[in-house]
């Protein structure tokens, strides 16, 4: 569908707007919230992505186990895994997020570090079992230290947002930009594959999930877009978008809300 078609001028155009996932956007939201959590509110389909990916990594670990969650936000997923594993360390680069794992977490075996993984990593070589990234920094080849303090035969896991669809971009042309042609799960697995090949791994294994997802109300639609994001984006798309988002909300959602897809990909792999 071409721009002139749009039913919804494009939020990021707004000057204000910021790239979602970007060292500023980070920065911004860490100054905002103390906490990496969504903040429309929606139910889902069983399993998760998020299930799927904690089943994977409980599937692997044992109580001798020393687990590393790259990226860990503020650790709520990180703290699953206490009773499965021997030790299990978070690290993230925004302290507020890390201040907040450190407050809720009441386990011994348990800790989160405020660690910028550009900078390297603060633990000696061979020191884990298992290193996941939920949707965080993945940190093997090149230069990834996470070669270097995963044990030889140790496992790397992530979990990776592919984009949602399900409709969202058609209905909500404009707001949100139609999806590239063809088949995302296979395209998304297919480079996802390709993307961790030569990183010191074998066994490269890549999973895709849909994910679906219901939105809870209009709001929720702009809410989603709008994660991040300042005041006057979402100021501006209220104004520009809620009226034609609670028509085709109204038309669209069942009782459980407006159902969405959300594309993810889940990488399990073990260290040469
Ligand atoms: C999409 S969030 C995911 C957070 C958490 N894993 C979750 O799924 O809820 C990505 C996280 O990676 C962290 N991150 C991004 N770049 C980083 C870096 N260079 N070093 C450490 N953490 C980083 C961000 O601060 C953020 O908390």
């Amino acid at each position: 569908m071409s721009e002139s078609t749009a039913l919804f001028p494009d939020p990021s155009r707004h000057p204000d707007w910021i790239q979602p996932h970007s060292e500023k956007w980070y920065a911004r939201l860490a100054s905002e919230t103390d906490e990496y959590k969504y903040p429309w509110k929606s139910q889902f389909d069983e399993p998760t992505a998020e299930s799927l990916f904690k089943e994977k990594i409980a599937s692997l670990l044992t109580t001798d186990s020393r687990v590393l969650d790259v990226g860990c936000g503020h650790g709520e997923f990180t703290l699953q895994f206490v009773t499965k594993a021997k030790e299990v360390v978070g690290i993230d680069k925004r302290e507020s997020f890390i201040a907040t794992a450190n407050r809720i977490n009441t386990s011994e075996n348990a800790r989160f570090v405020t660690v910028d993984v550009d900078n390297g990593l603060p633990f000696p070589d061979n020191e884990f079992d298992l290193i996941y990234t939920k949707k965080g920094p993945w940190m093997f080849g090149g230069a990834g230290e996470g070669n270097r303090v995963i044990k030889p035969g140790g496992f790397a896991l992530g979990l990776y947002h592919g984009g949602s669809d399900g409709g969202l971009r058609t209905l909500f042309n404009g707001l949100y930009q139609p999806s590239v042609s063809g088949n995302p799960l296979e395209a998304g697995i297919k480079q996802t594959y390709e993307d961790h090949q030569n990183q010191g791994l074998s066994e490269i294994d890549v999973q895709g999930i849909e994910e679906i997802e219901y939105l809870s109300t209009p709001e929720d639609v702009l809410i989603k877009k709008c994660f991040g994001q300042s005041k006057s984006v979402k100021k501006y798309v209220w104004e520009t978008c809620l009226s034609g988002v609670e028509d085709i909300f109204d038309k669209n959602a069942t009782t459980k809300g407006l159902s969405v897809i959300n594309y993810h990909y889940m990488v399990t792999a073990r260290v040469i």
